[in-house]
């Protein structure tokens, strides 16, 4: 699945207004994701939204006895070719259910003796036959033995069908069923959507199998090693289209049962895994282009928004995209049509169903007018990542769900190629650093964190599977594969990739048949040196969790490595079989020549190359190509600090963001000093790119929410300040006056940035500016003046820095919002406000859904508490009516165990300890549900804060202090 950024990943916005910064798009991406699980029971949120939990494999007293008490199939049946009718009906019956009903036959071979059938089937109401719930017959020569019992069996979502003889190996069957499922609204196999156009309320059918849904929608052997071809037709409404993976072949008017329906047939399709299938039934149209050698690629909508021809930037990419992989690759795009399909309710942020992507709306469409340049990259990034799989995990797939972490990772790497090469101005590929790199290192860096490879048997039940959709598996996969790419070099990758794309295409793998092709490739390139094995050196960074700081002693040449954890005092309790050291691909340079690279493959190396004399200095981890964090000598750090104030450009963007985020990194965990993170933030007045200055913010981040309740803020502004003027100006002089948008790409997000925070620290000017664009919207509310990018800062600030008037001008416009991200700009911006009586006021509303949807509620109370002036009162709000809001949100509502979490973030006192500590007790008797791990966490994360301040504060102050004058 694709990743989600839930908010967009470029809301520099109102950052340090709030004080949130990448916090901010934690909490919201953990929000989604919780969602997902909440509605779901742990479907997979589709990535990397899970950003704290790490997945631990449940355990069971259950000793299974007889085959159907496993949750593998026992693999003596092999399917063939199924045909599969399916009949979604999109009112409801009379009980009021939505229903569908259908009947599969699954052709399967027999590759071992059993008078047993297994097969998987959840939630379906079986037809019987002969008080059977399926018929059997031979194929060919076969002849089927009779059926004795049937029966299913609920804990491991099975159909079991024992026959009176054996099957015959080497003989086929077929097994025919026929069923009535229910069309929930549940998001799960095949399910319904609801959304209103025009006041009418309308309903799709549509499916989301991975990982273990196609089971409810029809009896199949639902795992992805049991490929086969599909025969698909969907009968539906008349005034409606059917959508499969296959191209629709005919659709013909008939009458069935008293209705008259169409009825659409599929072109089989090509061999493949249960959980890439999928239904859709709606009254979408579609824009389609056939530029790609008459491949025929098609965007399907809402009517109104085709009409709004917000599909069109899609349709433009996805041709570039297709073509990039087809190259890269070298494999041809492998099936007929490209269906790419935005859903109204759709919780993933996308699926690559083959042939028949789907995806949220806010992830294909893209309004020229209204969305934003993030919202513009948001819809690049993840049609990428999910074409990407379209080879990568559909045509070629891992036999079993432990090894998701390849499929994720490398669909999560390579998306930034096929976006840089449908845009290529916008410098994609520097983003993996911010997006995957820094954050899967924040997690990675915990004591609790996994090794990405599972061993097949640890992942067995639907529960133990889903959890693998995690960062880990997206973000940390991307970086590690990326490193890989980078020291074989990326001709080599891209030659073993085409060499296992094509060796396994139609079959699966397991993530070593992908190393032993790359290795084959290394092989045929004598120019290319690794100093061992592909297996062994990616064996280290796949097997053992965590990741090293590689530390340089430039004076001496003297390396070591070292397992970097967040919490020194942290105790690692999970063995390694390689004692936690890494086979480490260094790329450096010394004072700003390239330099061969070097690998560092035991604990200490004492006799490097890096070092330098004189004026000079080291780099290591050029372009950040590795997966790991570098601290030196203090002479060297001098060096690149005092290179950074006098000619940053010397260094690459994505090295500028990465000096920044690792002194910050190591100086949590006390391995450099607190001053020496703060002072890698002084050469930022000169610093104009926006990759830099996000990963600056992102680390200030947490030093304003311990500070903004202290005499250091003052100091600290003073200090932002005076940093950020010049970039304010800067974009000031390039957009004329704010009358233009900026053209670099990523200097759109940064204008952002600048703006947001020039606001909130006081610079000149800014507030009236805001003030201004606001009050025109004000006073004509039918014309928004303020540009797409813009809003969410603008309407936060101006929310800020007003009264109730703009307040109130706020919720109006948030009431008749018609798009739903306008509408949840303005959900978040109101807020920020820092009156009082208003935030209580806008506290009250959650509880009310007529005003604050029950589904927004716990979020909405999550901004506020963002608000250094609304997090006491949110605080109080919520202790006061615990047991009301518990009742109504606790039993695995969405965002619930983000609540506490997001409420006690700022919490660095004894007394707010107390007060935590306090409300446990007080509210035993009423039970935390699922926030009590966040509780727990919460109290863990302020004794930490404690600590953290009562060491840091004097310093920082007196830092602050000097340096803003
Ligand atoms: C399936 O059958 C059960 C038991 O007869 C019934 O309670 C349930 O409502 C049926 N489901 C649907 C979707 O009709
Ligand atoms: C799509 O491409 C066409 C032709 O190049 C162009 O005119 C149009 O502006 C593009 N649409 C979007 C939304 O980028
Ligand atoms: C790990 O450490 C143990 C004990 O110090 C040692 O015996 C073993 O060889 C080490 N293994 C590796 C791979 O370094
Ligand atoms: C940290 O700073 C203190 C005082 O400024 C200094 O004494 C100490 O040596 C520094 N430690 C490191 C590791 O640089
Ligand atoms: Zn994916």
């Amino acid at each position: 699945m694709g990743k989600v950024y839930y908010v967009s990943q470029n809301v520099g916005l109102g950052l340090l207004v709030l004080a949130v910064s990448a916090l901010a798009t934690i909490i919201a991406l953990s929000i989604a994701y919780d969602k997902e699980k909440a509605k779901n029971q742990g479907k997979p949120g589709d990535g990397a939204a899970d950003s704290t939990s790490m997945p631990t494999p449940s355990t069971t007293q259950f000793t299974p006895k007889e085959p159907w008490d496993y949750y593998r199939l026992p693999g003596s049946l092999v399917p063939v070719s199924y045909d599969v009718t399916l009949w979604p009906r999109l009112e409801p019956n009379k009980d009021g259910l939505y229903i569908f009903t259908g009947n599969s036959s699954v052709v399967f071979r027999c590759v071992e003796e059993t008078d047993l059938i297994i097969i998987h089937s959840n939630k379906l109401n079986l037809t019987t036959f002969n008080g059977h719930h399926a018929k059997l017959s031979g194929l060919g020569e076969a002849t089927a033995p009779t059926i004795k019992k049937s029966w299913l069996v609920v804990k491991t979502e099975y159909l079991v069908v024992q026959l009176s003889n054996r099957l015959a190996v080497g003989a086929t069957y077929v097994l025919h069923t026929e069923f009535l499922g229910e069309l929930a609204d549940n998001l799960e196999g095949f399910y319904r959507s609801e959304y209103v156009e025009d006041g009418v309320k309308k309903v799709v059918a549509t499916s989301q199998m991975q990982a273990t849904y196609a089971r409810k929608t029809f009896p199949c052997f639902d795992e992805p090693a049991m490929k086969a071809l599909f025969n698909i037709i969907i009968i539906h409404n008349q005034g409606t289209v059917a959508l499969s993976n296959g191209r629709e072949i005919e659709t013909v008017d008939s009458v069935i049962e008293g209705v008259p329906v169409k009825v659409t047939t599929f072109e089989p399709t090509e061999r493949m895994s249960t959980y890439l299938l999928a239904f859709i039934v709606s009254d979408f149209v579609s824009i389609q282009s056939n530029q790609n050698n008459n491949l025929l690629i098609r965007i399907w909508a809402r009517k109104k928004a085709i009409d709004d021809r917000q599909g069109e930037y899609a349709l433009n990419v996805t041709g570039p995209i297709l073509q990039f992989y087809e190259r890269y690759y070298n494999a041809a795009y492998p099936l007929s049509k490209s269906d790419q399909v935005a859903l109204p309710d759709f919780n993933a942020g996308a699926m690559e169903n083959w042939g028949l992507v789907t995806y949220r709306e806010t992830a294909l469409l893209y309004d020229p007018v209204l969305s934003s340049t993030g919202n513009k990259e948001r819809v690049t990034s993840v049609i990428s990542h999910e074409l990407a799989h379209m080879w990568f995990g559909n045509l070629v797939t891992l036999k079993w769900w432990n090894d998701l972490w390849l499929n994720e990772g490398f669909a999560s790497y390579v998306e930034y190629l096929g976006a840089d090469y449908a845009e290529p101005t916008w410098n994609m590929k520097d983003q993996i650093v911010l997006y995957d790199m820094q954050k899967v290192f924040a997690v990675d860096a915990l004591a609790s964190s996994h090794p990405l490879s599972r061993k097949e048997d640890e992942v067995n039940e639907p529960a133990q599977i889903s959890e693998m959709f995690n960062t880990i598996s997206y973000s940390k996969g991307a970086v590690v594969l990326r490193m890989l790419s980078e020291f074989i070099t990326e001709p080599v990758f891209a030659r073993g990739l085409s060499a296992y794309l094509n060796t396994f295409a139609f079959g699966n793998t397991v993530y070593t048949d992908l190393w032993d092709h790359l290795q084959q490739a290394v092989e045929n390139t004598p120019e290319i040196f690794i100093p061992d094995s592909v297996h062994n050196i990616m064996n280290r960074w796949t097997l053992q969790m965590g990741f090293p700081v590689v530390t340089i002693d430039t004076r001496t040449g003297r390396i070591t490595q070292k397992h970097f954890l967040l919490d020194p005092d942290s105790v690692v309790d999970r063995p390694s079989q390689f004692n936690y050291t890494w086979f480490v691909p260094i790329k450096w340079m010394k004072s700003g020549m390239e330099q061969q690279q070097y690998w560092l493959l035991q604990k200490t190396d004492t006799n490097s190359l890096m070092r330098v004399s004189g004026d000079g200095w080291v780099l290591a981890n050029t372009n950040v190509s590795g997966y790991f964090r570098v601290n030196y000598d203090p002479d060297n750090w001098n060096r690149l600090l005092s290179l950074l104030s006098t000619n940053h450009q010397a260094l690459s963007v994505v090295n500028r963001a990465q000096i920044i985020d690792d002194a910050f990194n190591l100086a949590r965990a006390k391995i450099i000093n607190t001053t020496l993170a703060l002072r890698t933030t002084k050469y930022l007045s000169k610093e104009r790119d926006y990759i830099p200055w996000e990963s600056a913010l992102r680390n200030l981040d947490y030093y304003i929410l311990m500070f903004d309740r202290t005499e250091v803020y003052g100091a600290l502004q003073a200090y932002l300040k005076k940093q950020i003027q010049p970039l304010f100006e800067h974009f000031k002089t390039i957009t004329a006056n704010w009358t233009k948008i900026p053209q670099g790409h990523t200097d759109q997000y940064n204008q952002i940035n600048a703006i947001g925070i020039a606001c909130s620290m006081g610079v000149k000017g800014c507030r009236e500016l805001i003030k201004s664009w606001y009050r025109q919207w004000m006073e004509n509310p039918v014309h928004n003046p303020i540009l797409a990018n813009l809003k969410s800062t603008v309407y936060c600030s101006a929310i800020a820095f007003g009264g109730v008037e703009e307040w109130d001008f706020a919720w109006t416009m948030f009431q008749n919002a018609t798009l739903a991200s306008e509408a949840s700009r303005l959900r978040s911006a109101m807020a920020c406000t820092k009156v009082p009586w208003l935030l209580n006021r806008y506290l009250e509303y959650t509880l009310d859904p007529t005003k604050i949807r029950k589904q927004d509620a716990t979020s909405t109370v999550q901004y506020i508490a963002r608000n250094v002036v609304g997090m006491p009162l949110a605080w109080n709000f919520v202790r006061a009516r615990w047991s009301y809001i518990f009742q109504q949100y606790g039993k695995g509502s969405f965002s619930f165990s983000n609540l506490i979490s997001g409420i006690t973030r700022r919490f660095s006192t004894e007394f707010e300890l107390q007060e935590l500590k306090k409300f446990k007790e007080d509210n035993v008797h009423v039970g935390f549900g699922s926030a009590t791990l966040a509780l727990e966490q919460s109290i863990e994360k302020t004794t930490a804060n404690i600590k953290w301040v009562t060491e840091n504060k004097a310093s920082v102050l007196k830092w602050f202090t000097e340096e803003s004058t």
